[in-house]
């Protein structure tokens, strides 16, 4: 019987990680789980996999993508553990919001460790070992923020776009060894990362960006309804780690793969103006001056106002849901 093939997965206490750790487990691979808290996320993923806790196809590793220490030692006890793994996926990932006028330096550099740093560290100490056992896939889970710069979430832009470079270049070098690399876009799922409590949240709701925070935030809250079952994610990562070309980039959910579409179809400019209409951000140089431009469903209003009689506008407002606390929405 041949060897089941081996796979790490970082971020695997939660969300996509978890997910697609319990599908590879199913699947058959031999999969190492890393995560930064072990006795947490171990027992609620060998629970949802079924694995007993002997079984050598689900071991968890010690990882925290901004501890350079954790790296190495995790790197060790991956080699110890399975030898040079078939599969590398960097899944481990953060959100934030925030203008880049309002987003902290320090998260800033958390977000290249969590999403450069710490992965190209990990990537360089199992690299050696799978450059020498000649075949193996890295799989980088990037997302729609990254595809180009989003308004409201930049660190987070700039890092999965950083990321997704690195993984194009790593890919010219480590192909003619056999290895491949694989680089999932993905769309809006349904895990912590899209949640208040899982953001990071650096907006100022009574700055100069309010109003435009307060458009994004309910259009954000209203996107976030159609957030998928992170399940459905896991089928890509089976696909990546079975890719076989030396780089493929693939869309994961309707929204991601339109959204490389469209992004091939459009000049820089209509990538500009696409996310600045979809978020309703007002036109260049409408908020000069502190100006505070009506959103659209304003303008609705101020124009009903006109033309619909006062008691009928009254009765009308009183049917209106109170307004809901901002939240989440912005980040991934
Ligand atoms: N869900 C979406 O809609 C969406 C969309 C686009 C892209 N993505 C990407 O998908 C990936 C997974 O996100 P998710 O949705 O599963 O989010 P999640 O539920 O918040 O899970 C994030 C995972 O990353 C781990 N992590 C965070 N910082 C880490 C660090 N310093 N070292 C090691 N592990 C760390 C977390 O570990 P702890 O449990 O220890 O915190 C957790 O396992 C991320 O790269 C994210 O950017 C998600």
């Amino acid at each position: 019987m041949t060897e089941p093939r081996s796979v790490v997965i970082t971020g695997a206490s939660r969300g996509l990680g978890f997910a697609s750790a319990v599908r590879l487990y199913r699947e058959g691979w031999r999969v190492v789980a890393a995560m930064r808290n072990l006795d947490r996320g171990m027992p609620l993923l060998r629970a949802a996999a079924g694995a007993d806790e002997d079984d050598d196809r689900l071991t968890g590793v010690q990882l925290d993508l901004t501890d350079t220490a954790s790296i190495t030692a995790a790197a060790k006890s991956i080699e110890e553990t399975v030898g040079a793994p078939y599969g590398l996926i960097h899944n481990a990932g953060i959100s934030a919001a925030g203008m880049v006028e309002e987003a902290d330096l320090d998260l800033w550099q958390r977000m290249f460790s969590t999403h450069v740093m710490g992965p190209v560290a990990l990537t360089k100490e199992l690299l050696p070992s799978m450059r020498a056992a000649g075949h193996g896939r890295i799989v980088m889970v990037s997302s729609t923020g990254g595809v180009r710069g989003m308004p409201g979430i930049a660190p987070y832009s700039a890092a999965k776009g950083a990321l997704d470079r690195w993984a194009e270049s790593l890919a010219g070098e480590i192909a003619p060894f056999g290895l491949g690399v694989t680089v999932l876009v993905s769309g809006t799922y349904d895990t912590d990362i899209i949640t208040d409590a899982g953001t990071t949240d650096d907006r100022n709701f009574n700055g100069p960006y309010a109003r435009i925070h307060h458009t994004m935030n309910s259009r954000g809250r209203f996107a976030i309804r159609f957030a998928r079952s992170p399940e459905l994610f896991t089928g890509s990562v089976v696909k990546a780690l079975h890719d076989e070309g030396s780089f493929r980039r693939r869309g994961v959910g309707p929204d991601a793969s339109s959204l490389l579409i469209i992004n091939r179809l459009l000049p820089a400019s209509g990538m500009h103006h696409l996310p600045r209409l979809v978020m309703g951000i007002p036109k260049k140089g409408t908020m000069r001056g502190g100006a505070y431009p009506l959103t659209a469903s304003q303008k609705v209003m101020v124009a009903a106002a006109k033309v619909i009689p006062q008691p009928v506008l009254v009765r009308l407002m009183s049917l209106m849901p109170a307004k809901p606390e901002p939240d989440r929405s912005e980040a991934q």
